[in-house]
């Protein structure tokens, strides 16, 4: 992590694996105590004190029906490629069966980051080898052509699911549109996407009001974020696609057994939503 006061929006990852440490039965992650140095888990702390007490809770649960959706579907042989956009230190190569392939989409810096480090890991035995490339791209690029024809290469035309949690909240809605239109050309019938989002009443709840006030004071590239919210008609009228599934972290507490401890107001609830491309567009 930077050093100084502020830290920088990608190091935000770090604040998601060390919350999906916290609670690794919950998440499925037992690798994600790998990440993070004790200033990222000084901050993340400070995070839970001061914007959400539950906010390790809900990264649990959104790590943990991803990776059981996935795996599932892994399972039933539908698909063989897993597409992390802006996947940070998210672990699911290492937690899902050997054999699926990654790619791990990023801002340069991070995928730099996360290559050398499990590169070492590997070697030193505390990872197991898996079949993962990474690709370094920004999303608010003015085109995504060269990170289209990375894709192309490395996919090899392979079934895939295109992964994208919490990145929409920093992104515009026209670059969020682009990158949707981007995943249609790409993927073909019988591909999914797995996306996480808030809705726009989660913007007045007091935790999102904290939030705001916590990114303000502690973010340096803070102006970057958009605090993007979605509708779930946004996920519905995707042309081409069918929603298959929709959860919140109240939701998949129930699922997984989580005890909710706050009022909805000081919980920033995720909404999850998984997609199955049913038609050319
Ligand atoms: C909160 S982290 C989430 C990481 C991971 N998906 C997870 O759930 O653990 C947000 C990630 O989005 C990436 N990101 C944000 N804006 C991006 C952009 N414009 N282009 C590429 N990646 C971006 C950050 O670098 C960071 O790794």
């Amino acid at each position: 992590m930077a050093a100084g006061k502020n830290i920088g929006l990608s190091e935000t990852a770090f604040m998601t694996s060390i919350f999906r440490a916290q609670n690794a039965k919950l998440s499925g992650d037992k690798y994600a105590y790998l990440w993070g140095d004790e200033q990222s888990k000084h901050f993340a702390q400070k995070f839970l004190s001061r914007v959400s007490t539950e906010e390790n809770f809900a990264h649990c649960l959104r790590n943990r029906y991803f990776l059981d959706q996935i795996e599932l579907l892994w399972n039933k042989g539908q698909i063989d490629c897993l597409i992390n956009f802006g996947g940070g230190f998210s672990m699911y190569p290492f937690v899902l069966p050997d054999g699926l392939k990654h790619i791990e989409i990023d801002l340069p810096k991070i995928v730099e980051v996360k290559q050398n480090q499990i590169e070492k890991w590997i070697e030193e035995g505390l990872l197991e080898k898996r079949d993962i490339e990474f690709i370094g791209a920004d999303f608010n690029a003015k085109d995504l052509n060269h990170l289209r024809t990375e894709l192309n290469q490395k996919t090899e035309g392979k079934q895939n699911l295109i992964l994208i949690e919490g990145v929409l909240f920093f992104l515009s809605r026209d670059k969020t549109t682009a990158l949707f239109e981007f995943f249609n050309d790409f993927q073909s019938p019988g591909d999914y996407i797995g996306s996480v989002s808030y809705l726009n009443k989660t913007l007045y709840t007091a935790a999102f009001e904290r939030l705001r006030y916590f990114l303000a004071e502690e973010l340096s590239d803070n102006d970057n974020i958009n605090y993007q919210t979605l509708p779930k008609s946004f996920y519905q009228s995707q042309k081409g696609y069918q929603l298959l599934d929709h959860q919140d972290y109240f939701s998949l507490s129930k699922t997984y057994d989580n005890a909710v401890q706050n009022k909805p107001d000081d919980i920033l609830n995720e909404n999850f939503y998984l997609l199955k491309k049913i038609n050319q567009k």
